[in-house]
């Protein structure tokens, strides 16, 4: 039988410093009623500028670790980390990661898929878990978006928040409570241009020939991030589902990549989830990108949503373009201990 990827830990790190819309409202032409009504956005966390998205990162992975039972903690022999704001552009930031949660000379490395790269950092861990690589692996979706943000840009700077969220995936039973299962990824390039930082890679050097101001912001066409996001969200849920033998109908939750409140909203529509199954916390954290669905896993658990057994949907979209989306069985009570 090949082993399937097994939660067995889960945990999750927010910077402490919440900003509320009505703080962005005092320095940018918006308004907490906008932000509210276009994107479910209430407030996001922000970093300060000494925290890098490894402080979030190793947050996030000691508290996943510490959420094992004492069955599972031990040996975790791999570490990927979801990220598009890694520490430095080389090397990756896994590996600083592994060392500082003291995990020893671990395979570490980083997925960059935006905000679909926890779904895609799943599917490598799985993957590596299927191929008898690892047993355990610790899976990290961790962004610090305020660093590349440009604060005159109203249009992301509404959107976007700091965090990470982490699992512990072990080698496991398919048919066991926890067992990830079925996946789709996808990706389209031509649509590379609508999500995007321009400068600071191979393509516009941050070099002495500096590169125009603003080129190491972020930047997103947004209107046609919309379509194509429920689009492929859309399409790539059904067809995981499909894959995995799951009915829309028999689905306990959906955790949708927490962009925006109405792309969720109509995300449900269009598979026919009842809204209210549709679990999120964009409304608290804004879009924290590869964050964003283990942020949400963590908080729909604390708030006892999610039931041993539960059928979940992850779906995930973003720059790339990128898709991805996996069905997860909820593990049993007695998985976790904090
Ligand atoms: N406050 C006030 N007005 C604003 C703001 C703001 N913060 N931002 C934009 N506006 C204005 C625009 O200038 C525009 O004004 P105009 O009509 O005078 O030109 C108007 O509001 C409408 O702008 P739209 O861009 O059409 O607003 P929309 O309703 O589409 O909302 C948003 C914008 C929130 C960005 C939305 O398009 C969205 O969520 N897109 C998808 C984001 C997403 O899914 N990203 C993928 C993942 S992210 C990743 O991979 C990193």
């Amino acid at each position: 039988m090949t082993p399937a990827a097994v939660l067995c830990g889960i945990g999750s790190c927010l910077p402490a410093r919440r900003v509320g819309n009505d703080e962005l409202a005092g320095v940018l032409d918006t308004s907490d009623e906008w932000i509210r009504s276009r994107t479910g956005i209430g407030g996001r966390h922000w970093a300060d500028p000494d925290t890098a998205t490894s402080d979030l990162a190793v947050g996030a992975g000691r508290r996943a670790l510490a959420s094992c039972a004492p069955e599972d903690r031990p040996g975790v022999d791999a570490v990927v980390v979801a990220t598009t704001t890694p520490d430095r552009s080389c090397p990756a930031t896994a590996p600083l990661v592994a060392a500082r949660l003291g995990l020893g000379p671990v395979a570490a490395y980083d997925v960059a898929a935006v905000c679909t790269g926890f779904v895609y950092a799943l599917a490598s861990a799985s993957g590596l878990i299927a191929a008898g690589i690892a047993e355990r692996v610790l899976v990290i979706g961790a962004d610090t978006f305020s660093s590349i943000l440009d604060p005159a840009d109203r249009t992301t700077s509404v959107i976007f928040g700091d965090g990470a969220g982490a699992v512990v995936l072990r080698a496991g039973h398919p048919d066991e409570p926890g067992a990830l299962g079925a996946f789709d990824l996808g990706s389209d390039g031509d649509g590379y241009d609508l999500i995007t930082v321009r400068g600071g890679g191979s393509e516009q050097h941050l070099s002495a020939a500096a590169p125009e101001p603003g080129r190491a912001y972020f930047t997103m066409d947004g209107k046609a991030v919309f379509r194509h996001a429920v689009e492929r969200m859309s399409r790539s849920s059904r067809t995981v589902l499909d894959r995995a033998g799951w009915e829309l109908s028999g689905l306990d939750w959906m955790v949708g990549h927490q962009a925006n409140r109405r792309i969720l909203d109509r995300l449900a529509d269009d598979l026919g989830v009842p809204r209210e199954r549709s679990v999120g916390n964009i409304a608290e954290v804004g879009n924290t990108s590869a964050a964003s669905i283990p942020l949400a896993l963590d908080d729909a658990r604390g708030a006892g949503l999610l039931k041993p057994g539960d059928r979940v949907l992850l779906t995930a979209f973003g720059g790339g373009l990128t898709w991805g989306s996996a069905t997860l069985t909820w593990p049993g009570p007695d998985r976790f201990v904090s």
